[in-house]
């Protein structure tokens, strides 16, 4: 799937305050890349519409949610926005854990943040399982004028390295600032069916298979699955 410009004229979503406490399925996401690219003011314009022209680097991580209805499912987004700062960094262990999809961010009037794409894939690939979904987001928008990376050098960058979503955005204008979040939350939802479908299609067929294969795929859907059953059951509990 590919979503360089996606389709706002679907609206098939509502968008619910992030306090919500009522959820059906509930995800991690990680939003990392270098430092001052913007990856907490997107962060805040997203979930709750500021945005603040002076920098204050993130200690360690900020913790945010954006939570939203899709087709009668409601999906929490529990977004980790993390320090791109390498001194903070080395103090934070296990920031990818269960982490469902990241977000990585580079400015585009900022060519050294897009070289430095790769180590944050290498450290994708080190920390986090196979299944993990990677945006690839090219913010700070509004400075075309200052523009270090072409958007079509960017775009090679995504195809080359089998990303998930690439899209430019603004977290001072708010173009495509909820848009990343709306996309995950249907990426996930969408990967959650079809997870529960292929186990629902082994356990149908389960005189066919064997013994390890079982295994194998009951391990895959609770590495998936791991922190929303948890969810479930929680708000089964209270309510
Ligand atoms: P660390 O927490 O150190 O990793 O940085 P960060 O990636 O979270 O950057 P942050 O969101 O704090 O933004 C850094 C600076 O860029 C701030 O001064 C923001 O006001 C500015 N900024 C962020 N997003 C945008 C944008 O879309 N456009 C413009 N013009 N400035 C932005
Ligand atoms: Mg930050």
């Amino acid at each position: 799937m590919s979503a360089e410009n996606p389709d706002d004229d679907n609206e098939d979503y509502e968008i619910l305050p992030d306090d919500h406490q009522v959820y059906d399925l509930n995800f991690k996401l990680i939003v990392i890349g270098d430092s001052g690219v913007g990856k907490s003011c997107l962060t805040k314009k997203a979930t709750r519409n500021i945005f603040e022209n002076y920098y204050s680097p993130t200690i360690g991580f900020e913790f945010y949610t954006f939570v939203i209805k899709i087709k009668e499912k409601i999906v929490r987004l529990q977004i980790w926005d993390t320090c791109g700062q390498e001194v903070y960094r080395s103090l934070i262990n296990g920031f990818y854990r269960n982490t469902s999809l990241a977000i990585l961010v580079y400015s585009i009037d900022k060519v050294q943040s897009f070289k430095h794409l790769e180590f944050w894939l290498n450290d994708i690939k080190t920390n986090s399982g196979p299944e993990i979904k990677i945006f690839l987001i090219g913010n700070k928008k509004d400075l075309d004028e200052k523009r270090e990376i072409p958007i079509e050098e960017a775009k090679n960058f995504y195809k080359e390295h089998g990303l998930y979503m690439f899209m430019e955005a603004s977290a001072k204008t708010g173009f495509n600032a909820q848009k990343i979040f709306i996309e995950a939350a249907h990426v996930l939802l969408e990967e959650n069916k079809k997870m529960k479908e292929k186990l629902e299609k082994m356990k149908n067929n389960k005189d066919n298979i064997n013994e390890n294969q079982k295994v194998k795929l009951t391990q895959e859907g609770e590495s998936f699955n791991d922190s929303n059953e948890q969810d479930t059951q929680k708000r089964n509990k209270c309510c």
